[in-house]
């Protein structure tokens, strides 16, 4: 078969004030002229061409503090991602790479309280030492400033037999009533993470350390040690507002009448009955998400963008600074102290995900990169010994160009032929179609479970059992799946699940291969080297068993780590409550922007997640991702990696906001908001 690929500041002195230096003061206002007559700085009211009208939330002066960070926090100058001079603003969007500066490695050494988070005479990232511009005022409470991370004196306001005062869910968040707990019982008391999740040992925050990680570290509690983040809540962080009276009171679900609850019913995200759960915190949430609270444009990031990746909860950055400070080895190899501490963490996030998706051995989950890895192995592995000339393999019509390609490759190479089940207006899958398209020579059938470019849920168990019924075996990528619901793979009974690190809120370059245990058993490696062999001389070569024999080479053993740090918070918050959450947050999204006049819903089925695709009449997709953007609103326009299912509805391109459980009624309201202005300039 032919195959066809788709198309898819200066640097700063080493240390210590440098000869000549004005003194302080002079220093900072000089600074302050500097940065604010920078084109970034202008106000931003008129920084959006043809968007007059305000945002529903309310903003600072913007040009007074653009990413400001409190003083001494891991966010602000020196080495954080403000400037380290207050009231200097970071020329966002001028500066290119400004608000990628990386933090200091200092605040990687806080978490083990091995270091000061804040060295003395650290060198801020506009060259001057923090001795220098801590003298200056210090800044306001940042912005939005739900505090980030951990909040400070939780150990004041752990329930007790008594009962803590009860949190109310739309306050301010204050020290007096930042909460650790993600959920408040019906009684009004919080509910610890470990009592929604009873089978899961997780951290306390404010305690968290090597044990927390569950290491034998002799760590200080983190409470000890960190900064206060006490500051007031974001009014954009607020909890959706809106009433909520079909989840039985919660003021965090929404009133939509009653929505479909379908999805979770038919397809892995249950939904149990309003009393069964406590309300969802929002707040709690965003407290954990540090770059939520990063400013584009002169405004609060809305990260709309999550089914191109996730952000990171503080708890998965930790994690990552607690490897390399702490842990930091190759694995297997080497008999030592840090060598065994690196294998645990590695091993440890094996079972991790193990567990997060229902694997019957830790045996079964193979390490890779990320998804199309995934697939590229399987497909040049177990597809290369099992699929020949005349053989069919199926994918549908909703496939990311990761779960296209590799099989056109296959089949190009061994005379196999590629099929491809077609969906119907609303962007589902035709079962009926699939089912004729099946027969004894397909070999295996390969699947999304969540479509990335219109949010499909696709009803993976039966195409799985169709499959199976055909002596085929079958594949299904939750690259989109795994961060909105629950997945079982061995109530799927998929022979192989794939999916990826960054999509769920852990690091990018690490993803995830699950092959039932015979089949992985049967497959010949893939790259050969170091770590997959048991014996090699020059004659011959044994290979380990799975999962060794596919993990050749050193692998990315702290990202695998920070992935299973990602699945211990995605446990704690409940993957059942993210999914209830995110259904009502997806539901109230198109119902607001559905009606807008000119707006085209692509991807309507009854089985959505997270994903609103649209295209605006009058406008490209570009222009109106620019629009979103301007208002520091994230979200993909483009072909998303699926020009196939595009093309299906007659687009080249789509404007695609992805929500995620950290997102909120007011960010959607946000981003309605410029659709509407620009539907109005038509
Ligand atoms: N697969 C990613 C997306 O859908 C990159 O945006």
């Amino acid at each position: 078969m032919e195959s066809v690929l788709p198309h898819d500041v200066p640097t700063a002195p080493p240390g210590g004030v440098p000869a000549g230096l004005p003194d302080p003061a002079t220093l900072t206002s000089l600074a302050n002229a500097f940065f604010s007559a920078l084109p970034g700085n202008a106000p931003q009211s008129g920084a959006t061409p043809g968007l007059a009208g305000t945002l529903p939330f309310t903003a600072p002066a913007t040009s007074e503090i653009s990413n400001p960070a409190p003083a001494g926090s891991p966010l602000a100058g020196p080495g954080g991602t403000g400037t380290g001079v207050p009231g200097a603003a970071l020329p966002q969007g001028h500066v290119p790479g400004a608000n990628l500066l990386p933090s200091s490695p200092m605040h990687v050494l806080a978490l083990g309280n091995r270091a000061p988070a804040l060295a003395p005479h650290a060198t801020a990232q506009n060259g001057l030492p923090d001795s220098v511009v801590t003298i200056a005022p210090a800044l306001d409470p940042r912005f939005g400033g739900a505090a980030l991370g951990v909040p400070e004196a939780h150990g004041a306001q752990r329930p007790s037999a008594g009962g803590a005062a009860p949190l109310a869910p739309a306050a301010p968040v204050s020290s007096a009533s930042t909460s650790p707990f993600y959920f408040l019982g019906e009684s009004g008391q919080p509910h610890s993470a470990t009592t929604a999740s009873p089978d899961i040992v997780v951290p306390v925050w404010s305690e968290v350390s090597a044990q927390s990680f569950g290491l034998p570290g002799v760590d200080q509690p983190l409470a000890e040690q960190r900064f206060p983040y006490d500051r007031p809540a974001a009014p954009h962080a607020a909890a959706p507002s809106k009433p909520a009276e079909h989840t039985g009171g919660s003021h965090y679900f929404l009133n939509l009448g009653e929505p479909s609850r379908s999805p979770g019913h038919a397809h892995g995200v249950p939904h149990a009955g309003p009393s069964a759960h406590p309300p969802f915190d929002v707040n709690a949430i965003r407290r954990d998400f540090p770059i939520l609270q990063e400013r584009v444009n002169g405004r609060q990031l809305v990260w709309f963008d999550n089914a191109a990746t996730t952000q990171k909860p503080q708890a998965v950055i930790d994690r990552l600074a607690y490897f390399y400070a702490h842990e930091n080895s190759n694995i297997h190899r080497a008999a030592h102290a840090l060598a065994g501490r690196a294998t645990d963490a590695y091993e440890a996030a094996r079972s991790k995900v193990q567990r997060f998706i229902g694997a019957g051995s830790p045996e079964e989950i193979i390490f890779v990169r990320g998804t199309t890895e995934a697939i590229n192995l399987i497909a040049k592995t177990w597809g290369v010994k099992h699929v020949g000339e005349g053989d069919e393999i199926i994918v549908s019509h909703l496939e990311h160009h990761a779960n296209i390609v590799p099989w056109q490759q296959l089949a190009a190479q061994t005379g196999a032929k590629l099929r491809v089940i077609p969906v119907d207006d609303s962007g589902q899958v035709l079962l009926d179609e699939y089912r004729k398209l099946l027969n004894d020579r397909t070999k295996i059938v390969s699947v999304t479970q969540v479509s990335n470019a219109l949010g499909t849920v696709v009803p993976v168990k039966e195409i799985v059992e169709l499959a199976h019924r055909a002596g085929a075996k079958a594949l299904v990528d939750g690259a989109q799946s795994v961060s909105h619901m629950r997945v079982d793979v061995q109530a799927l009974d998929a022979d192989f699940f794939v999916f990826s690190g960054h999509k769920v809120f852990g690091p990018t370059g690490i993803g995830v291969v699950y092959g039932k245990r015979a089949i992985l058993e049967d497959m010949p490696p893939w790259q050969g080297g170091g770590n997959m062999i048991a014996d090699v001389t020059f004659e011959r070569t044994l290979f380990q068993p799975p999962p060794s024999r596919f993990e050749a080479g050193t692998g990315n053993i702290a990202d695998a780590v920070g992935l299973g740090a990602a699945i211990d918070y995605v446990q704690r918050v409940g993957i059942e409550n993210i999914a209830r959450y995110e259904h009502d947050l997806l539901a109230y999204a198109t119902s607001v922007l559905q009606p807008v006049p000119g707006v085209r819903l692509i991807g309507t089925a009854r089985d959505k997640a997270s994903v609103l695709s649209f295209v605006l009449e009058g406008y490209e997709t570009e222009e109106v991702g620019q629009a979103l953007n301007e208002e520091g609103i994230a979200v993909r326009s483009g072909h998303h990696c699926a020009q196939p299912i595009l093309r299906r509805f007659g687009l080249e391109a789509t404007v695609r906001p992805s929500l995620a459980f950290y997102n909120t009624c007011d960010e959607v309201d946000a981003l309605v908001s410029v659709v509407r202005r620009l539907s109005s300039r038509r």
